[in-house]
């Protein structure tokens, strides 16, 4: 499959996971939900958001932000234009894949962040989006990515390669992409911090377009 027919696969995939995405997603973001108010309430400026999903984000963008949110599945996008009526600032919701960005012009964010999209993304489609968010942020702009990876404790991992199966199935999702290595490999973004926020399975990667 080369990287157009990945992506169609994977838009096929969350235009019929997008139905039942916030059911089955619950015991997750009972979690995920804690997070949230952190990850993007410091955010300020010019913002792009990179596989908005069902909008979980949106409510908490401050009031002086304006945000572009980008979502590959129009079901999943249809999902987050309800979700947004909640939020306090002036969003705009686009249709468009992140490794294409067609229709966002260069050099114009302050920032980008993307919670749990580049797990879903297969590794080769990944550095295509990492030179997209290069090309999107102004210079001096940064990055933040939430992202899901293989824990080195034993049974935590266990866990994981049980869900694995189930989480790659409907998500399209899997726990040993190197998102971490592409960003520390791509000229133009520099990682500044990485952090887990549970365990060592969630990492948050934290950057700058040098
Ligand atoms: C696991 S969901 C996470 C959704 C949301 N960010 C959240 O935190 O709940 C991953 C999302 O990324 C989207 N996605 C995957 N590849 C994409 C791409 N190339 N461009 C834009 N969105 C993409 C999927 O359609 C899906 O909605």
């Amino acid at each position: 499959m080369n990287s157009n027919e990945k992506n169609f696969f994977l838009q096929e995939k969350y235009n019929i996971t997008a139905t039942f995405y916030d059911f089955l997603d619950y015991p997750w973001e009972r979690i995920y939900k804690k997070w949230r108010p952190t990850l993007i309430g410091d955010l300020r400026g010019k913002i792009l958001e990179a596989g908005v999903g069902t909008g979980r984000n949106l409510e908490f963008y401050h009031e002086d932000s304006e945000v572009t949110g980008i979502e590959l599945s129009k079901k999943m996008l249809g999902k987050a234009e309800k979700r947004k009526t909640k939020a306090r600032c002036n969003i705009n919701l686009v249709h468009e894949d992140a490794t294409e960005m067609k229709s966002i012009d260069s050099d114009q964010f302050d920032w980008i962040v993307s919670t749990f999209m580049c797990c879903v993304m297969p590794d080769d489609i990944q550095e295509l989006a990492i030179e997209q968010f290069a090309r999107v942020l102004k210079p001096g702009g940064r990055f933040r990515l939430l992202e899901i990876v293989y824990s080195k404790n034993e049974k935590i991992r266990k866990r994981q390669e049980l869900f694995a199966p189930f989480v790659e199935k409907v998500y399209g999702a899997r726990f040993d992409r190197n998102t971490l290595r592409y960003l520390e490999q791509s000229s133009n973004l520099q990682v500044t911090s990485t952090t887990f926020l549970k365990d060592d399975t969630y990492l948050l990667i934290e950057g700058t377009r040098v």
